[in-house]
């Protein structure tokens, strides 16, 4: 009988222990995000010293709260002691929910669940921050591919409410409704998606970044003029400047896999723009220049 048939399959995971793969943009937000609501988080990176890293940057800018008077003092020690970076996935076998957020290559994050397989409980959820890779085919190998199912946050992951609940072909519903109830314990708004290319939100935003990297091809405006006008128009950050959020490394392979998944229709095609700033390693903030330059966590730049 497989874990998911059983009928108190999944138990309720709120408070539940937690573990986080991947501790960049978004493991580092999540992390924040569960502890805060109370969940003892192990935060796991493949790059030795990553995860003690982004506690130290949380720690920083949970600070900075603290001075502004929005946060109080015992709610940034009590998140603190909530988050353990750990080494090993092993030391983290006792979680009974995995939010794995590393890059996004299929094969990498099939191998990451097919050995989280071997170590955690049966009954442990499982669930991928992908953006726009299949959760069918993340779950393809798995012993237990009813256990997988989407989360995908939005970045940065604090502050934006939407997760889309995303489910494969195998997804156990009762998983599914688990991961909803737990986002909206956490403050967030769920919404039920199934697993088509780009889900939802990277679907619709995927026409949205190539008409954008379009005119940059064609220099008909710089990225300040771009992002200017979508200001203007009444979005709270233009197209530039939220694809340096976002990180082209990632922004790239979202873009390449929305692009086969529709089986290379070209209103879905990566643009050279996009595969000049990855080759250069000009991945955004998180790398200190994309579109903009950002000096020292100091104001975006033009370059
Ligand atoms: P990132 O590049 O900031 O962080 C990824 C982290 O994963 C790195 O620290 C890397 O060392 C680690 N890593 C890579 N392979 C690993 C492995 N096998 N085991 C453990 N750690 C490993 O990437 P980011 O932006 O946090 O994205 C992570 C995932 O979240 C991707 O699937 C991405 O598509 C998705 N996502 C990203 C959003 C964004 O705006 N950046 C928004 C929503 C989802």
């Amino acid at each position: 009988m497989s874990a998911a048939s059983d009928s108190s399959f999944p138990p309720s995971l709120q408070g539940a222990p937690l573990l986080v793969v991947g501790a960049g943009i978004m493991g580092a937000g999540i992390a924040q995000v569960a502890a805060q609501a109370g969940h003892p988080v192990w935060l796991h990176d493949a790059r030795e010293g990553a995860a003690a890293e982004a506690k130290a940057r949380l720690a920083r800018s949970l600070d900075a709260l603290v001075a502004k008077g929005r946060l109080s003092a015992e709610a940034l020690t009590q998140t603190l002691a909530r988050i353990t970076p750990v080494s090993a996935l092993a030391e983290a076998a006792g979680a009974r929910l995995v939010v794995e957020a590393i890059v996004e290559k299929l094969d990498v994050k099939r191998a990451l669940f097919r050995e989280l397989e071997g170590l955690v409980a049966p009954d442990c959820v499982l669930a991928t921050n992908t953006s726009s890779i299949s959760v069918t085919a993340i779950a393809n190998g798995l012993a237990h591919p009813e256990r997988l199912v989407g989360m995908h946050f939005f970045n940065p992951v604090p502050l934006m409410k939407l997760v889309e609940v995303v489910s494969g072909l195998q997804t156990a519903p009762a998983v599914a409704e688990a991961i909803f109830a737990l986002s909206a314990a956490w403050g967030k708004t769920p919404v039920h998606a199934k697993s088509t290319p780009g889900f939802i939100v990277n679907r619709i935003a995927r026409p949205y970044y190539a008409e954008t990297l379009a005119l940059l091809l064609e220099q008909a405006a710089t990225p300040a003029v771009l992002d200017a006008c979508l200001r203007a128009a009444g979005f709270r950050m233009g197209p530039c400047e939220l694809m340096d959020l976002i990180g082209h490394d990632t922004n790239f392979s979202v873009t390449q896999s929305v692009y086969e998944a529709n089986f290379f229709d070209k209103r879905f095609m990566p643009s050279l723009v996009q595969r000049e700033l990855v080759d250069g390693g000009l991945l955004g903030r998180k790398s200190g220049r994309g579109f903009y330059a950002y000096p020292d966590d100091g104001a975006a730049l033009p370059v």
